[in-house]
């Protein structure tokens, strides 16, 4: 071993310094490992004993051994003290501090088929048409017989419909409602012409979903019942509609549908915003898109509801309100509405 005499000042000093200096539990180790470990420096002075002469052995062995334990309780006191520092770091952290920037509120937002449903509203309001609501759990009579749907309609199929099971009133079933026009009747029973109403709401639907059909979707019944109320009447609210939603260099289709309420019915179309016409998954290779269907209310409904059908004609519209949000925004795939990923609806 070693015969150069042995520096335990030196080795003292250089020790107590860098205890000083470490700063974690990682810096704390090596420093055991260097100092006091088995191949650690004292160890080694230790071990290095036996070849000194007895005299010098006793002292050094002595002066050795009192710096190990001043070493090792060191050792211990820094350990003791950094744990007392993380504590109060720790602490600290929940404490308050006045002089730290506010946390910014993270504000909602409307969803974009509700800011869409209102925008449409608002264009409908500016015509005239008053908004009312109506329930989304109905009667067979509502959704179906008051609107002339026979009873072998297939739209009353359980493949179509979403039927409460379990559920009956007055001893018929109650489904969830299949479109808004159950409002047609529910309003024209209990108010005389002329009216103008816009019945904004959720509709529910046994499909197969795809890239432009939900299960659950909204939409807004425009009626409109009065003295003279023509299909030009129709065309017009509807045409401006369009336009005031989506510009006026937008094309929009007219053509004939047939609905058991309305005669005649149409559907109205707008041009593809996506291919523009050519064709593509969004408008299911079309070109176009049916955004609503409409027509004149049916002369026997009217006199169904007491109205005289000779003097009081009108019109009705069903709109699918995701369809014009798409529409809007340039969104392809009506899933996103209801999939509930933030990164879609914060964009809105
Ligand atoms: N209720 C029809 C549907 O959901 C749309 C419609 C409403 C058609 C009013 C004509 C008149 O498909």
């Amino acid at each position: 071993m070693s015969t150069k005499p042995v520096d335990l000042h030196e080795l003292a000093s250089s020790a107590r310094e860098e205890l000083a200096d470490a700063g974690d539990e990682a810096a704390l180790e090596k420093w055991r490992i260097a100092y006091l470990g088995r191949k650690g420096r004292l160890p080694l002075v230790l071990r290095g004993l036996g070849e000194l002469p007895l005299e010098e052995r006793r002292r050094l062995g002595g002066e050795a051994n009192q710096l190990r334990q001043e070493l090792e309780s060191a050792l211990e006191a820094k350990r003791e003290e950094l744990k007392q520092q993380r504590h109060t770091a720790a602490e600290e952290t929940g404490r308050l501090d006045v002089t730290l920037p506010g946390r910014p509120k993270r504000v909602g937002r409307l969803h974009p088929v509700t800011q869409t449903m209102r925008e449409m509203l608002e264009i409908f309001v500016s015509m005239g048409f008053s908004v009312i609501e109506g329930p989304e759990v109905e009667t067979e009579y509502y959704n179906f017989t008051a609107l002339r749907i026979p009873e072998d309609h297939p739209a009353r199929d359980m493949q179509d419909t979403l039927w409460l099971e379990g559920a009956e009133k007055d001893g018929a079933p109650l489904l969830l409602r299949t479109h808004t026009s159950p409002n047609q009747a529910r309003f024209m029973e209990q108010h005389q012409p002329p009216i103008r109403i816009a019945v904004p709401g959720r509709c529910y639907r046994h499909e197969a979903t795809d890239a432009s059909r939900e299960w659950m979707f909204t939409q807004i019944e425009l009626l409109a019942v009065d003295e003279g109320i023509s299909m030009a009447d129709l065309k017009g609210t509807l045409f401006e509609f369009a336009k005031r939603m989506f510009g006026q260099e937008r094309r929009v289709r007219f053509r004939c549908d047939y609905f058991p309420f309305v005669e005649p019915g149409v559907d109205m179309a707008i041009d593809c915003f996506l291919c523009g016409g050519d064709g593509c998954r969004t408008c299911r290779g079309e070109g176009w898109i049916e955004v609503l269907g409409a027509g004149m209310v049916h002369p026997e409904i009217l006199s169904n509801m007491g109205y005289d059908a000779d003097r009081y004609t009108g019109f009705a519209a069903g709109v699918g309100v995701e369809r014009i949000c798409m529409l809007r925004h340039g969104i392809e795939d009506i899933r996103a509405f209801y999939a509930n990923d933030l990164r879609f609806l914060e964009q809105f």
